[in-house]
């Protein structure tokens, strides 16, 4: 491995899972923080739904990197350190290191460092000339990523449609920290577009229940952490697609009337009481582009698939 690799385990600020889910519980219209869906298991049920057929996002936008990688690396330009912000899996960058011309270094920033640091030895095996600096971190939180040595440019890595899990309102203020982050340097960002409401459904109610799971895992994450009692099978996946907000709005739904206990309190559920896990919204290709320019970044490649079902940006700062 790589001697050159540095751990950050400063814990991310904002994390503490009780505190924030006993908050988003004790609302009138419950709501857990999307964040926490990513510990260790709920990454690896993460890259369960990537390899969905349903999940049509991750292989769009992976064929999009790889039919425009040479053009992308052009744009970054040699000797640049990729900062990847909500890194996961660490799978679609290899597309992009492969096609830079002498990177200087890869910057994946994730919130869970039990996941980021099994990814990045993986990652570091495979590429042993590479300088690796992965931060746990949430970059939802403002952040100064400390620059490296000779401060080489900077170009910024937002796939996976994650910009899509923020209200456009917040959206712009999150863009705006990324650009100001990345010192001057473009942000490559993965958009999933409005389309066909059925396929949009499908892609968040999978056949094989996967999904599902994924967000179930957030109840069962307090159960395992908080020693709380959530009963999985007292509440449900449901995942409809707002069209008039363009988004899918992610809930678990509780099946009956029931209380939980953690953390010395207790929360009551009415049968049908929603909590509000989750929105993923899509944009149309102006839209997304009006967006970034609100942030501040000047808009420029935009590649997408024939069917235009995803897209990828090229946004200079
Ligand atoms: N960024 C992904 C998306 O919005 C995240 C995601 C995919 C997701 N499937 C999910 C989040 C299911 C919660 C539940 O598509």
């Amino acid at each position: 491995m790589d001697a050159r690799l540095v751990r950050a385990v400063a814990p991310p600020e904002g994390d503490d899972f009780a505190a924030c889910l006993a908050e988003g519980l004790s609302r009138s219209l419950k709501e857990i923080p999307c964040k926490f869906f990513y510990d260790q298991q709920g990454s690896h049920l993460f890259d369960a739904i990537c390899a969905l057929p349903e999940y049509y996002q991750t292989r769009t936008e992976l064929g999009l990197l790889h039919r425009h990688a040479r053009e992308i690396a052009a744009l970054i330009g040699p000797g640049a350190e990729i900062v990847e912000f909500g890194a996961g899996s660490l799978t679609k960058v290899r597309i992009l290191l492969d096609a830079l011309q002498g990177p200087a270094a890869y910057t994946p920033l994730d919130i869970s460092g039990d996941y980021l640091g099994g990814v990045v030895r993986t990652l570091a095996a495979d590429y042993p000339a590479l300088a690796m600096r992965p931060l746990v971190a949430d970059f939802t939180m403002p952040l100064a990523i400390p620059p490296l040595p000779g401060a080489p440019r900077r170009a910024g890595f937002f796939p996976g449609s994650t910009i899509g899990n923020f209200r456009p309102e917040t959206a712009d203020c999150l863009l705006r920290r990324m650009r100001a982050s990345l010192n001057g340097g473009g942000l490559l960002v993965g958009v999933d577009l409005v389309k066909d409401p059925r396929r949009l459904h499908a892609a968040y109610n999978d056949s094989a229940g996967i999904t599902a799971a994924f967000n179930k895992n957030l109840l069962a994450r307090a159960n395992r952490e908080l020693d709380a009692g959530f009963d999985l099978d007292g509440f449900a996946h449901y995942a409809p697609y707002n069209s008039a907000a363009h988004r899918i709005e992610m809930y678990l739904v509780s099946l009956k009337r029931q209380s939980v206990e953690f953390a010395g309190r207790r929360f009551d559920f009415v049968q049908g009481e929603p909590i509000h896990t989750e929105d993923s919204h899509k944009y149309t290709i102006e839209a997304f582009r009006e967006l970034a320019a609100r942030a501040g970044f000047r808009p420029r490649a935009v590649w997408t698939d024939e069917e235009r079902l995803f897209s990828l940006h090229w946004l200079e700062n």
